[in-house]
């Protein structure tokens, strides 16, 4: 289960600030409910988990069994909400060392999600020695970084294998009809799936863009999505707002706004979030960063960078709050010993686990922290399996909608992003950007 604790915010707002803002809320869960907000084509992921097709799963099942026979590694080949999802879950999921134990399931490796040329070049060096498979992942099928990757990859497994074999190693995941990877994968005959039509990339986790990698690794897909479609129905329209922990958390953080309270830190103390505040940061960051307005969210991995921003943070600009994502229990128990020199000062802590020592500094952390002028949120959650990652994922895409609405943007969209890539497509000169090109050159002439 997740539990939403705001009493750290009071001391920096009145009940008032939260009371004013639940008539946009619930004006903002209509809107959503009603498909009558803006970008409302891109609503699909609403319904999502309660809508999964078995079929899907169950092909997902026998590709999973097929490719664990006969691969190490699976390239899963995208950036952006065809990437960070996957990354996401898997980061919180799997071992935090899988790559160094012998493993029977395909271990999921990422490429596609930036233009480093020894990146690329490390990752064949790498797939010289192993057996591998790829999962190539764009909606629209037409952006470059996982393009550029997938000629290169596909270009070096075919070599290796044979275009025959690489065929059947290969997965796309795109759009029904659209996009060069629509066309490439019909003319190759690789299998594919698809990327419903209204669901945006960032909100794409649950869709074959994250099920089948994750399905193929080994992660159980069905609790995912157990865990999102209870939480859909815990936030449903006719739940009360002060039930509906979405609409509650979308409130408090822009009741924090409103406050000058312009960035919001997602904090985690377990290594295996950090790939879920990645996620997060695009989900809130793509979604509400327009027309001038939105909450900058950035993240923090404790108590390691209690040791590089802690200093900030207690007592730098306060326009900083926080939302701790508090994970109750480990999944595994290990005991700090007692040692008879106790050289190193640790024996007042002998009689506790790692566990308990990691639970005070995030305590400490939070009273110095409101003591110091940071408002927290705390979102507690039992423990990190697929069932609370799937409540994770669909609690965040719901806030994020409903949060978006209350700050009267359009959470779906995401415009800001081409102003990049026109530049740099009239940098390298790409068919139809000539005008570009030549006002882009004449600049740094200049
Ligand atoms: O959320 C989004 O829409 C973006 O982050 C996209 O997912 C990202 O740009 C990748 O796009 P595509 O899947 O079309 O390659």
């Amino acid at each position: 289960m997740i539990s939403l604790e705001l009493k750290n915010i009071f001391p920096f707002l009145d009940e008032k600030d939260i009371e004013d803002l639940l008539p946009g809320t619930s004006e903002s869960l209509n809107l959503l409910h009603s498909g009558t907000g803006k970008g409302n084509d891109y609503l699909g992921w609403l319904n999502l988990p309660e809508k999964t097709d078995k079929e899907l799963l169950d092909v997902i099942a026998e590709l999973a069994e097929e490719f664990q026979n006969e691969i190490e590694l699976l390239v899963v080949i995208g950036i952006g909400g065809s990437y960070l999802g996957t990354r996401a879950i898997e980061n919180a999921l799997n071992h935090s060392f899988s790559h160094l134990l012998p493993n029977n399931k395909p271990q999921l490796i990422f490429a596609g999600q930036n233009l480093s040329q020894d990146y690329l070049y490390q990752l064949i060096e790498v797939l010289e020695k192993k057996t591998y498979g790829i999962v190539v992942i764009s909606k629209s099928g037409t952006t470059t970084e996982p393009a550029l990757a997938f000629r290169i990859l596909k270009q070096h497994l075919e070599r290796k294998i044979g275009k025959k074999a690489s065929r059947k190693k290969i997965l796309a995941i795109t759009d029904s009809s659209k996009g060069a990877l629509r066309k490439l994968a019909d003319e190759e005959n690789y299998r594919s799936f698809i990327i419903p039509g209204n669901v945006g990339g960032r909100f794409s986790v649950l869709t074959p863009v994250g099920l089948v990698p994750l399905g193929i690794t080994g992660i159980d897909i069905h609790e995912l999505i157990r865990g999102a479609a209870e939480m859909a129905e815990m936030s449903g329209l006719y739940i009360s707002l002060n039930k509906n922990l979405p609409a509650l958390y979308a409130a408090a953080r822009n009741a924090l706004y409103k406050k000058g309270k312009l960035i919001e830190l997602l904090v985690n103390y377990e290594p295996g979030l950090h790939y879920f505040s990645e996620w997060w940061k695009q989900l809130f960051g793509e979604s509400e960063g327009k027309e001038n307005k939105g909450i900058f969210p950035a993240s923090v991995d404790f108590t390691t960078d209690l040791h590089s921003m802690g200093q900030y943070l207690q007592e730098g600009k306060r326009n900083i709050f926080e939302t701790v994502i508090s994970v109750k229990e480990s999944r595994h128990s290990l005991m700090v010993p007692s040692d008879d020199k106790d050289l190193d000062g640790l024996n007042y802590i002998s009689s506790k686990s790692v566990g308990e020592v990691n639970k005070m500094a995030e305590l400490g952390t939070l009273l110095a922290h409101v003591e110091g002028g940071v408002p927290n949120i705390r979102l507690s959650v039992d423990k990190l399996d697929a069932y609370h990652l799937g409540q994770l994922v669909y609690f965040f895409e719901k806030a994020c909608a409903i949060s978006g609405y209350i700050l009267g943007v359009n959470p779906f969209d995401q415009p800001g992003v081409e102003a990049y890539k026109r530049k740099m497509f009239a940098l390298l000169e790409k068919p139809g950007f000539e005008k570009e090109s030549e006002i882009i050159k004449k600049h740094i002439r200049n």
